[in-house]
């Protein structure tokens, strides 16, 4: 029995391997893109396949050779990238994730789970609420890319009985992220003080955006995962993250809180502020994924700064 992880050199990807390593697992690692960060301290315990989702017959072999039988489908473009090459990300995102749950389906496989966004969701939301129900009509391309994903791996499980599963996940902060993004100013401020760097937030004090921890995000794919069959009847969940959001302003206070010489600043940029306002005053509920397979967070904004300082401490010269 073999784990496969797409995107598993990613951000969340390489801290889901990890917990899958300490489990005792050796998962192969799918990806176009070479195993880099603290994950290289764990070589010869993960297999790393490179190749593209877009590419079936790559994708059939690394299956077929590893006796693949799980798949943890975190790779494939995200929402800068995708606006900025919209095909691309049609080929790695719609194509990709259709040639994964084929895969599945032609070897039997005993499950799919798959990674998804609150991007799925738009601005135009009746009330203040979002839950499990609350209608997806994403007006992005990743978030379009991400409701087809969720849409044909349900349609997977009614027509043929797989086991697919998913998570949306809110902004994910932890170290190491190197693409810049509408929210990175969570894990960058944070970053740079660690660094000794002076850094700028593009948003205001009282801007709040739904975040949540890497390592939360590789644990809540996990927990799925491991849930019973038989509870699992949503079987796309919200992932709240760290609730209420945290604002700007309460980071920034944790962060100087630990490091004293941070120098941290605010200069809003007005397309981020008006963006986050509408997602920071939405409420997430996650009630789905806590009663039906116990998902509970364990990094709380105080304990993931706590966190992020360690592990970047753990593994500084990978982050430099
Ligand atoms: N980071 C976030 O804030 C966030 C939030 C919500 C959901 N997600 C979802 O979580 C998943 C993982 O995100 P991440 O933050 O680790 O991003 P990431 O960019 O670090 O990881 C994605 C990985 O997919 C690989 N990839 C891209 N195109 C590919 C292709 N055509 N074939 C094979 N591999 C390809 C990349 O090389 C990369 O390693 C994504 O599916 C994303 O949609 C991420």
């Amino acid at each position: 029995m073999t784990t496969m992880i797409t995107g598993g050199t990613g951000f969340i990807g390489s801290c889901l391997a990890k917990i899958l390593i300490d489990e005792g697992e050796t998962p192969v690692l799918y990806d176009i893109a070479p195993v880099q960060g603290p994950l290289s301290e764990h070589s010869g315990r993960f297999v790393f396949e490179r190749g593209s989702l877009e590419h079936f017959p790559i994708l059939m072999d690394c299956v077929e050779r590893h006796a693949v039988d799980r798949i943890f489908h975190l790779g494939g473009m995200l929402s800068l990238p995708s606006e900025n090459d919209p095909w691309k990300a049609f080929d790695a995102n719609v194509v990709g994730t259709r040639n994964i749950l084929e895969a599945a389906r032609v070897r039997n496989m005993r499950q799919v789970i798959y990674g998804s966004t609150i991007a799925t969701y738009s601005k135009d939301i009746p009330g203040d609420t979002i839950d499990d129900r609350t209608i997806q009509r994403p007006s992005s391309l990743y978030g379009i890319t991400k409701t087809f994903g969720e849409l044909l791996g349900r349609w997977y499980h009614r027509r043929f009985g797989l086991d697919f599963r998913g998570v949306r996940l809110p902004s994910i902060v932890g170290p190491g992220a190197k693409t810049a993004h509408m929210s990175i100013y969570n894990a960058w401020a944070i970053e740079y003080s660690i660094k000794g760097l002076p850094y700028t937030l593009n948003c205001e004090p009282e801007t709040r955006c739904p975040a949540l921890y890497y390592k939360d995000a590789a644990l809540a794919l996990n927990g799925l995962a491991a849930a019973d069959p038989g509870r699992i009847r949503t079987r796309v969940y919200n992932i709240a993250g760290i609730t209420p959001p945290f604002s700007a302003r309460e980071l920034v206070r944790a962060v100087e809180e630990r490091i004293p010489g941070a120098s941290l600043s605010f200069k809003p940029d007005a397309v981020v502020v008006e963006l986050l306002r509408e997602l920071g005053s939405l409420k997430i509920s996650d009630a789905c994924a806590r009663t039906e397979w116990g998902w509970e967070l364990s990094y709380p904004l105080a304990a993931m700064v706590d966190d992020f300082i360690e592990e970047f401490e753990r593994h500084r010269s990978y982050f430099l």
